[in-house]
């Protein structure tokens, strides 16, 4: 089902984890799913003055594929321009893995998201002008955000309600 690569990075993933010090952060969830990814970058400049992706860290819950389209993701973005970054889309991290089961390619979504919402993050921070195409995409990810929190906020509600029916039910101990 999977490719060796693919495994090789759910095993031992790279740029596991928080960064000590960021620029930004990119936080996204799949509203197929539920899992959910927060991707750090920290932002320098090369020595031709040029802003590069100088670190790249991630936290993902997720599936097989979630954990190494992160991986993937953080090493295609790491010493990046921000230019160059931004183009990183979710067939670039699949076919870096040699593909992904098609049941399996909106993982690839998740790690190429949290990447765009991490430089949007930067960029909006820093008052630079958001390129088109980045401010396009943080807006279909947002919309999908809110749709994924109006359905957990659904879960939770119903959740809440079974638990207080529960308790209601429950004897006395008088
Ligand atoms: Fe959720 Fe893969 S099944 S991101």
């Amino acid at each position: 089902m999977y490719t060796e690569k693919v495994v090789e990075h759910f095993r031992h993933p790279h740029n596991m984890g928080k960064l000590k010090e960021y620029s930004a952060v990119g936080k996204v969830g799949n509203i197929l799913c539920g899992d959910v990814m927060w991707l750090y970058i920290r932002v320098a400049k090369d020595e031709q003055g040029r802003d590069v992706l100088a670190d790249v860290s991630w936290e993902t819950f997720g599936c097989t594929a979630a954990i190494a389209t992160s991986s993937m993701v953080s090493d295609l973005a790491k010493g990046r321009t921000l230019e160059e970054a931004i183009t990183i889309s979710n067939r670039d991290v699949a076919n870096e893995l040699g593909g992904l089961p098609p049941i399996k390619m909106h993982c690839s979504g998740l790690a190429a998201d949290a990447l765009n919402e991490a430089i949007y993050e930067y960029m909006t921070k820093e008052g630079r002008e958001i390129p088109a195409a980045l401010q396009e995409r943080h807006e279909h990810i947002q919309k999908d955000m809110a749709t994924l929190e109006e359905r957990y906020k659904v879960f939770l509600d119903r959740g809440a309600a079974k638990d207080d029916a529960s308790a209601a039910a429950e004897p006395s101990c008088s």
